[in-house]
This record gives structure tokens, sequence and C-alpha cells, in this order.
């Protein structure tokens, strides 16, 4: 440590401060071959990251190389010669002439030349995950002992940010799975309860009258009339996936069929207030396709639990535009509860995870004997606009 004099230390101190702040993973490699540059006086510096399989470069980061050398050099790095000993051989390389080294291969067309060179392995729980790469000392002169010190340690906070991005995806990625495994569960159970339970009623009256051998006629009438209901009701659960008027007709129209479904369904009174700022039905005026998508699942999930646990008589959704902002109610004069206490279900869990995803809030007011109101504000985001005809710029 003691070739680290202190401003080397303060720079490195401020280049880890810089992994520890939730930055983009990309982002912090980048400051940290700023600073690799600065405290080495390189002319370029380079981080490459290995692919799950720990043989090839997914990632390859440059500071020092404009975009037009790097363009013109084009493909990333394979690994091969100098840059793949040191993914073989993961220790700290100084060399003074890079190409004087045995396994050199020579640079693409069009890279700057490269004479002293410092490389060393970025490593994670004693695996190498990839590695830094200094070269042209400024001065013209060979990297030091010190130089390497300091690539070490700015290897070392390079580690401790790509792992830390690669846990961070996995938790994503976990809770991703968990809830859409809880979403299977969900429709799996909405199809025992609704459909299963119904066809297994049928078989058992149609099987009762085939043992007592009589009285079809009005068995087989009946059960025409039930396999009609099941039928539709399997047609709503499969609307309620997958809704086609969504895209097609958009959040307005669809919201009035998902409505309708639930008040023929339940008997329960459904009214829906629509008022976006463009909302004429044109495509360019559609609010973005997932915060469409968010506000649908929002109200329904907030109409099946009116009709499910509240008993009302009467529920109403209304989407209103506000200045950058979309809020959605879904108001019932139904029984009530006390949203502090805990609950089982994944609805309400599910709205605050959709709420989230496209940046809004949601939350549940009600309390016992006083109905409920789920709301949910979004930011109000808009899908692309959609040409008709010739570019106003072209003309
Ligand atoms: N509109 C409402 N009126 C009365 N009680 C409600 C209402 N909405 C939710 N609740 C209560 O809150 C609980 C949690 O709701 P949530 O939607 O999270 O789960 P769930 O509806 O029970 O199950 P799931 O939505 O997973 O099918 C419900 O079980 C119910 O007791
Ligand atoms: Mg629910």
């Amino acid at each position: 440590m003691s070739a680290l004099s202190e401003a080397r230390l303060r720079a490195l101190v401020e280049a880890r401060r810089g992994v520890l702040a939730e930055l983009e993973l990309e982002e912090i490699l980048k400051r940290l071959l700023v600073s690799a540059r600065e405290l080495t006086g390189a002319r370029y510096a380079a981080l490459g990251v290995l692919d799950s399989n720990r043989v090839r470069l997914e990632r390859f980061i440059t500071d020092g190389i404009d975009e037009a050398t790097r363009h013109r050099i084009g493909e990333l790095p394979t690994g091969r010669g100098v840059l793949g000993v040191l993914i073989a051989d993961p220790r700290p390389l100084r060399l003074d002439y890079v190409a004087d080294h045995p396994q050199a291969v020579g640079f693409p067309d069009g890279h700057p030349p490269m004479g002293a060179f410092l490389g060393v392995p970025i490593t994670i729980r004693g695996l190498a995950w990839g590695n830094l790469y200094l070269t042209e000392k400024q001065d013209g002169a060979a990297f030091s002992e010190a130089d390497e010190e300091s690539a070490v340690m700015l290897a070392d906070s390079a580690a401790i940010a790509i792992d830390h991005a690669r846990s961070v995806d996995r938790a994503r990625l976990r809770q991703s799975i968990q809830s859409a495994e809880l979403e299977r569960g969900r429709w799996a159970r909405e199809l025992h309860d609704e459909t299963l339970q119904g066809l297994g009623a049928l078989r058992v009256a149609l099987s009762s009258a085939l043992r007592r051998g009589a009285g079809y006629e009005a068995v087989v009438t009946d059960a025409v009339v039930q396999l009609g209901e099941e039928i539709a009701k399997l047609r709503g659960l499969i609307t309620d996936l997958r809704p086609a008027s969504l895209s097609e007709l958009g959040l307005q129209a669809a919201l009035e069929a998902l409505a309708h479904r639930v008040s023929t369904r339940t008997g329960t009174e459904v009214k829906t207030v629509v008022a976006l700022a463009f909302d004429a039905g044109a495509e360019r005026e559609r609010l973005d396709h997932e915060l469409e998508e968010a506000i649908y699942r929002v109200a329904q999930e907030g109409l099946t639990n009116a009709s499910k646990h509240a008993h009302a008589s009467h529920v109403e959704v209304k989407v209103i535009e506000r200045t950058r902002e979309v809020e959605l109610t879904v108001t019932d004069d139904g029984v009530g509860f006390d949203p502090a206490s805990a609950s089982r279900g994944y609805g309400l869990a599910g709205v605050r995870e959709r709420a989230d995803l496209v940046g809004g809030t949601a939350r549940v007011d009600s309390s016992p004997g006083g109905g409920t109101t789920l709301s949910a504000i979004f930011p109000a985001t808009r899908a692309e606009p959609y040409h008709v005809g010739p570019d106003p710029a072209d003309m």
C-alpha cells in the first residue's frame, strides 16, 4: 500500500462511492474506467466482462477511444491474444510493449497503436469474471507498481458492482416468476371453482339419469341449459385472461365491456366514466399500451373484489386524466373491510405491483360498513404518435 499516495487513495474512495450508489452497471463501470485513466495516466482504458460460461466477453466498455475509432475497429475483441492470456490466467499483467508478448495477435485495422499495457482480473469470490485493461501511459513510460495497485483496487470495485447487478437481476427474475406463479394459481382456482364445479354437477345429474333409466328428456334439457351456462362462464374467463377489446378498441370500450360482463354475471350495477385528455378513439391519442393494460387490470381486480367480497349494489369505475396523470378509482357501496388486517389474497398485492411497474401507486380506502375505494394514480404516458400519410417533416 505504501506506493499509494493520499491523492490516489482519495480518488479510489470516490470511485467506490459510485459503486455503492444505485447507478446503472454500465455507468458505474464507465466511471471506474475514467478513474483508472486519471489515476494511472493511461491513454486508453477498457473493461471486459465475461459471459456466464466465463469464456467469451459479453460486455466490453472503453474510455479514451472516440466513437469514430471504435466504429472503425468494429467487432468487440474475441478474447484471443493478450486479452485471452488474462482470461486463461487471471493475474495482473504488466508489459512494456504489448506487441512483444509471445501470444500477441496484433491489432485489427483502425486500432490505435498501443504500447505499454496493464491488465488485471476482475474476480468475484475467487473466480475471474473479466478484466480491466489500461494501455499507453501518456508520458510514454511503462506502468508502475503503484499503477498496478490502483488498477487492482478499481477492478475490485468493478467486481462488487458486477456481482451486485447480477444479484439484483436474479432477485427481479425470482420476483417475476413468483408473481406469474401466483397469477397461474388464481386462474387455476377460478377454473376449479367456476367451471369444474359446474361440469361435475352436470356429470352427476346425467349419470344418475342413466342409472334410473327413465325421464331422459327432462334431464337432457336441463343439461343443455347448464352446458350453455358453463360455456358462457368459460368464455368469460378466457376474455378476462386476454381482453382482445383492449388493444383493438381502446381502454374505454374495454372497460365498458368488462363492466357489462361483471354486471351480467353478478347482478351488481356497474357504471363507467372515462375522461382522457384526447380520448376520441384515434390511435395516436391512446395511452401507452402498458399503462392501458395496468389500468385495465387494476379495474378488473377492483370489480372482482367488489363482486366477490363487497355484496355491493353499485360500483363505479372512473378513469380521469389530469395534468400528466391518470387516476383510476373503483368505488363500491358494499360491506367494506379493514385494509390494515392481513390477507392471504394476491389481488391487492398484484395491483400494487402492476401500478409500480408503470411508475404509479395504488391504495385502498375502506372501513367495515363503509364501502371500498380502490384507487391508483399513474403518470400519463402516451403511445408513440401514429403516422398516417407522409411525415409532416417531408412536406
Ligand atoms: N371491495 C371490497 N369489499 C370488501 N372486502 C374487500 C374488498 N376488496 C378486498 N376486500 C377484502 O380484502 C381481502 C384481500 O383482497 P385481495 O384482492 O388481495 O384478495 P382476494 O380477493 O381474497 O383473493 P384474490 O384476489 O387473490 O383472488 C379480501 O379477501 C377481502 O376480505
Ligand atoms: Mg381479489
